[in-house]
């Protein structure tokens, strides 16, 4: 069965990161601009640091690609780090609550934590964001679309979007928080504004939808093909994110079965669609159950904790001493909300993706079509 997997490399001020990408489907027209574009993406959003500014993000694919499309082969796609200073960089001994400083301090008996921040740092995130990139060049094939935006900052919450995911991309590309609400952008960054001055950080909620997803991605039958725990997993390996929902998700507990389940129609005008007609008048469930998509849109959310390093820093310990110090201070985000918006949204896109190779089959983008569409015949005739 093929199978599509993502790994990084690289640290955050080495040469480079890198993305290798294995089982994705050969002839996939490959469109560079748009992981550009996410990447520009990732690197933005109102309160980011001066890293940001160095940084000018762009893939360069070093592998699996002639011709503007796929080939039959692993991929490789590389994101260079202009503020690539690795070994000038100064050893770091005083580790920062909220890092995996003093964890990885002691896993690997190395008091100079700069070997272990240089990998957990999220710089690593925009080789899954250029991954990403590359998996949304395969779902646009299918109409599937991924959005995900900042839904609440620093206490802030947005209104509910409109159910048009076009429009939704549309008002959040125009927020500087990445937030579709625009009364709410302003009392977001007025936060941040605050949060700077007092030397502090925020986080906050991402929401991220995807559309156009057919019913049976995923597998009850196991539960480590379940693509509910799939998608958690993959949303919670992102730096900073300690929570993760979807549909109604904790809201579920506190109500009533009659008010959680989404009951079943049959709208023979909507059979062309994802669900070939079977559809719901609520998606309480998030477009997920018994670990498999069910034709209505994939909603999920995760809450980003506030960002660990602290310009007034918090209590530590000096571990070559062992005296009391302040936490290490490195160049540092206010609030980075926005950009792990973008990356939830790669990592959603990679997911969904794996899970159409899984169910399609994966060596070439024809022979996919041709068995979504014999699905779909088949679904349709049920
Ligand atoms: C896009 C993004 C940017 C981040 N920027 C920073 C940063 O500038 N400073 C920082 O201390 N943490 C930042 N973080 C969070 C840390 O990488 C993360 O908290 C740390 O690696 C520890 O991992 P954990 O919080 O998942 O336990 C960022 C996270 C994301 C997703």
């Amino acid at each position: 069965m093929a199978e599509l997997t993502v790994r990084t490399a690289g640290e955050s001020h080495g040469p480079a990161i890198l993305a290798l990408v294995e089982g994705f489907p050969a002839g996939v027209p490959v469109e560079t601009a748009l992981i550009d574009a996410d990447l520009a993406r990732r690197q933005g959003g109102y309160g980011r640091g001066d890293r940001q500014k160095i940084e000018a993000d762009r893939v360069e694919v070093l592998a699996g690609v002639r011709h503007g499309r796929t080939l039959p082969g692993p991929v490789v796609l590389m994101v260079r780090n202009r503020d690539a200073r690795l070994e000038e960089a100064p050893a770091v001994t005083r580790p920062r609550p909220g890092h995996a400083d003093l964890a990885g301090a002691l896993k690997f008996l190395d008091a100079d934590v700069r070997n272990v921040l240089e990998r957990a740092s999220a710089r690593e995130t925009a080789g899954r964001v250029a991954a990403g990139g590359l998996a949304k060049c395969l779902l646009r094939e299918f109409a599937i679309e991924v959005v995900a935006w900042v839904s609440r900052l620093g206490g802030v919450a947005a209104a509910e979007p409109p159910a048009d995911v076009a429009e939704v991309r549309r008002r959040r590309d125009t927020s500087d928080l990445y937030c579709p609400d625009s009364g709410a952008t302003d009392a977001m960054k007025a936060a941040i504004d605050r949060a700077r001055e007092a030397g502090d950080t925020l986080g906050g909620v991402i929401t991220c939808v995807a559309t156009g997803v057919p019913p049976g991605l995923g597998s009850h039958a196991q539960w480590t093909r379940k693509l509910d725990g799939r998608l958690a997993r993959a949303v919670m390996s992102i730096q900073a994110v300690k929570g993760v929902q979807i549909g109604l998700g904790f809201a579920a507990a506190d109500r009533p079965g009659s008010q959680v389940h989404d009951p079943i129609a049959f709208d023979a005008s909507q059979r062309d669609g994802p669900a070939v007609g079977f559809v719901r008048a609520t998606n309480h469930a998030g477009g997920l159950e018994g670990g498999m998509t069910n034709g209505a849109p994939v909603v999920l959310s995760a809450a980003m904790k506030p960002i660990s390093t602290l310009r007034a820093p918090l209590p530590s310990v000096d571990l070559v001493s062992r005296r009391a110090e302040e936490a290490a201070y490195e160049r540092s985000d206010v609030c980075a909300v926005p950009a792990a918006s973008v990356v939830v949204e790669a990592v959603v896109a990679t997911e969904l993706a794996a899970a159409m190779v899984e169910r399609f089959g994966g060596d070439a983008l024809g022979q996919m079509k041709a068995a979504y569409e014999a699905w779909r015949r088949a679904a349709q005739d049920l």
